[in-house]
């Protein structure tokens, strides 16, 4: 089984995703890390050098080379759903998990976590690249807020998973 974790910047993926593996006893992959090492770059200078239509090729082909792994969450980027047909392609390769955050608490996260986010300008462009993201975050299999505990997101998350997937 394949869990792709996916939501906008800040919404605790890459913190959640080794979380919950641990609780499923399954691998933990971040789809950034795996493009860093595809290009030999880190992410801000693939923007800088390359742009971002060569980022998003990057992401594309390490979300199909995904599709070899078995038992595996997937941390996927921020905007990863919203390119090609990437969200189509995970709802088919495995089960799509949104989690989602309140304004506040996702400006919040990432204003004090800018690093390897070139992405991030100001809080209003944020919010409108949110708002316009938010209808293919939305086709996810199954949604849960992570606004405060990570503890409680990953409880429920955990027993829907359980229950509708029998993971
Ligand atoms: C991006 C989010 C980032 C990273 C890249 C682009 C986006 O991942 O993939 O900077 O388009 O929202 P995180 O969501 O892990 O910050």
């Amino acid at each position: 089984m394949r869990i792709y974790l996916i939501g906008f910047m800040g919404a605790g993926k890459s913190t959640l995703g080794p979380l919950l593996a641990k609780e499923l006893g399954y691998s933990c992959i971040e789809t950034d890390n795996l493009v860093e090492k595809l290009a030999g770059k880190t992410i801000p200078d693939i923007f800088n050098i390359h742009g971002e239509n060569y980022f998003r090729e990057l992401e594309k082909q390490i979300l199909h080379f995904t599709q070899i792994c078995e038992d595996t969450i997937i941390c996927t980027g921020g905007g990863t759903p919203c390119y090609a047909d990437n969200m189509k392609w995970m709802k088919q390769h495995g089960i799509t998990v949104y989690l989602s955050c309140d304004d506040e608490v996702l400006i919040q996260r990432i204003a004090s976590n800018q690093k390897g986010r070139p992405l991030f300008t100001d809080a209003h462009s944020v919010l409108k690249l949110l708002r316009s993201r938010i209808v293919e975050y939305q086709k996810a299999d199954l949604q849960f807020s992570n606004n405060d505990s990570q503890e409680l997101t990953l409880k429920a998350l955990v027993k829907a998973l359980k229950k509708n997937y029998c993971v």
